[in-house]
């Protein structure tokens, strides 16, 4: 049986470093407290010419070149994001423009931090319909323009980055994506939010502030919000039960992974996470120290680490998974 497969991995981290020491400048907080809380040490903040698409046009770059195609073998090409810099046309649209991929369809996905694997998923039932198909899926975000820096609850979470893969149909039995599985909660939307421009025109007075509807907005301006504990409990359960869920559905266990590249949001999470699955902690990749949390662009950038540094072996099975705001969540199995 053929399959999707990834045929090269890229990333792209601004070249801005914020360390802790220099978050204690700026907010109260301390190096002890965001280290023994989230496991970060710093995070890369986007400056000018590192807007959303560029940096994921760059990771796509570097996807392409370790696959050995060019942009205009790209028929598809998906980006996951929450931070576009702007809501029309798409980062994806940019990003086509930038690597001239010219004969690609592209498109959007903002599923928050499991925005690449959204996109993963969404392109390896693509190829699988018309097995011809090469798709480019990239995870880029610039959640620095979309923290409050303020707020010590949640600034010192967050970094910029991009990752990206390039997808294709191998003739090879063996490897490529196993299974792949998507969930979402919009019940639990409150917990976790980015506002953006109000899309009511507030001429038409379609809502109004007390007619007993959800009212969106903050007050504080159009900043990450959340409830950071519920966040980290449902974490910890939805990533471990779609992993193991997955796991049974291909008749294998948690004993056959050999490397988990799950969403890099806290080393407290990672760690609940393993104690959950009982995966030894060494084969869970870790990269949150250097970048925090990159949103959707966490486990594209942390495969590409993995990729590059030898932790991938061919045969090796490749778990990724991911949670975020929605609630979405989802998890793919991969034979690299
Ligand atoms: O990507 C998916 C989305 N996000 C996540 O997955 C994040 C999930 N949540 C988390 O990672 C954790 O809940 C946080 C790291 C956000 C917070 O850790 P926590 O152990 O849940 O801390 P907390 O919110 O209960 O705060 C404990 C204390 C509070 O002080 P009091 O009320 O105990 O006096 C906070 O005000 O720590 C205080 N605090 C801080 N202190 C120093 C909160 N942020 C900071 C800070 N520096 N930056």
């Amino acid at each position: 049986m053929t399959r999707p497969t990834i045929l090269g991995t890229g990333s792209y981290l601004p070249k801005r470093i914020l360390t802790n020491r220099d978050l204690e400048k700026m907010v109260d907080t301390s190096d002890e407290w965001i280290t023994t809380r989230t496991g970060i040490k710093s995070r890369r903040i986007a400056t000018k010419g590192e807007e959303t698409s560029r940096i994921a046009a760059a990771a796509g770059k570097d996807a392409l070149k370790m696959a050995g195609l060019t942009p205009d073998e790209i028929d598809l090409i998906i980006v996951g994001t929450m931070t576009p810099e702007m809501a029309m046309p798409s980062c994806a649209c940019f990003v086509q423009q930038e690597l001239g991929a010219v004969n690609a369809f592209a498109l959007d996905v903002n599923a928050a931090c499991s925005g690449f694997v959204y996109g993963l998923d969404t392109a390896d039932k693509y190829l699988r319909c018309k097995p011809d198909m090469k798709a480019l899926i990239i995870g880029t975000e610039n959640l620095s323009a979309r923290v409050n820096w303020k707020d010590r609850d949640t600034c010192v979470l967050f970094g910029d980055g991009a990752g990206a893969c390039v997808l294709a149909t191998s003739d090879n039995n063996d490897s490529g994506i196993l299974a792949s599985r998507l969930f979402s909660d919009g019940r639990l939307s409150d917990l976790l939010m980015l506002d953006s421009a109000p899309s009511m025109n507030p001429d038409l007075n379609f809502q109004t502030k007390n007619n007993n509807k959800t009212e969106i907005g903050s007050e504080q301006g159009p900043y990450i919000r959340m409830k950071g504990k519920d966040v980290f409990k449902f974490a910890v359960r939805a990533m471990s039960g779609a992993v193991s869920e997955l796991l049974a559905t291909v008749d294998m266990t948690v004993a056959d992974i050999d490397l988990l590249i799950p969403h890099q949001a806290n080393i407290r999470i990672l760690k609940g996470l393993a104690d959950r699955l009982n995966i030894p902690f060494e084969k869970i990749f870790i990269n949150l120290n250097k970048y925090g949390n990159t949103s959707a662009a966490s486990v594209p950038i942390a495969l590409d680490e993995a990729n590059r540094e030898g932790r991938l072996k061919k045969g090796d099975l490749l778990v990724l998974c991911a949670m975020g705001g929605g609630f979405t969540w989802g998890t793919t199995i991969i034979r690299w």
